[in-house]
């Protein structure tokens, strides 16, 4: 059956949530990123791959406000702007969640939920409200479907699962438009895996989010992120959407790369 109440195209729907054009990253004399184009559509989740080394984690860096780039431009929801530090960029809207999560162990949930932002009563002493924070941790968690026996909880007593689902929390509580994942399935069994996948299918299906994670398992890749892109050595050498290209296809090139650099033909 064919479609015949097409939606009209808006401008603000083709503008991209983020764009680096040309990004080059040096370090010293290292070069981590060298001329990297990345796009991330609105309400898109982008998938990012690539080997040690490859420049994955400098680019989420640079793209949260924590290194500046060396050159290249950069664009916040189609206006060009330089992210003077992590603090900017939270402010337009840019959150992301680490590869070592950044959580007080020692805290309570809902107080890692509020960590640095904590809400306070009025007055000249500001005292935390802590009922407040109680509150909104649980019903945040609530809305976004994620399951803790409390919110009092200490953070050192959930799994790795659970924490990670408790650090995405927070940054989403936050208005995020923009996350950006580190690995977010590191480490993780195939079960705790799930709830994690689950948790971003449903934070992509209430819209207004735009999601890049950088990954290791392509299988899992290809089921959750519209469109992947492959970082080898500090530039993008390959990109496609999901829907076309295979866990064998993207083997492939990695595999052939490794030869190459064996055989010393590069
Ligand atoms: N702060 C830094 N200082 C110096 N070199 C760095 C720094 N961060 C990353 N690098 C180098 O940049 C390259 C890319 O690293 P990284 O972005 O961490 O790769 P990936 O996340 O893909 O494993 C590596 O050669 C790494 O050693
Ligand atoms: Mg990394």
């Amino acid at each position: 059956m064919t479609d015949t109440t097409a939606t009209p195209v808006t401008a603000a729907a083709t503008v991209d949530a983020l764009r680096g054009e040309n990004i080059v990253k040096r370090f010293g004399a290292v070069t981590a990123l060298d001329g990297v184009n990345i796009r991330l559509g609105q309400g898109e989740i982008l998938g990012i791959l690539g080997d040690n080394g490859a420049g994955k984690s400098t680019l989420m860096k640079i793209l949260t406000g924590f290194h500046p780039q060396t050159s290249g431009k950069l664009f916040v929801h189609g206006e060009q702007t330089e992210l003077r530090s992590v603090d900017h960029a939270r402010a337009l809207g840019i959150e992301c969640v680490y590869q070592d999560l950044a959580l007080a162990n020692s805290l309570s949930i809902y107080h890692n939920m509020f960590l640095n932002r904590e809400i306070v009563h009025r007055g000249p002493l500001r005292l935390l409200n802590n009922r407040a924070m109680r509150l909104r941790a649980a019903e945040c968690l609530e809305d976004i479907g994620v399951h803790v026996p409390s919110v009092d909880l200490p953070v050192e007593q959930l799994s790795g699962g659970q924490r990670q689902a408790i650090a995405v929390a927070r940054a989403v509580n936050s208005n995020a438009r923009i996350l950006l994942l580190d690995e977010p399935l590191a480490a993780m069994g195939a079960r705790e895996a799930g709830l994690i996948i689950d948790l971003i299918m449903r934070l992509k299906k209430k819209g207004n989010l735009s999601i890049a994670m950088i990954m290791h398992n392509y299988a899992q890749t290809l089921d959750i992120a519209d469109r992947i892109m492959l970082m080898q050595r500090g530039r993008v050498t390959y990109e496609r959407d999901s829907a076309s290209t295979s866990v064998a296809e993207l083997m492939d090139i990695v595999r052939r790369e490794y030869r190459e650099m064996r055989t010393g033909t590069r």
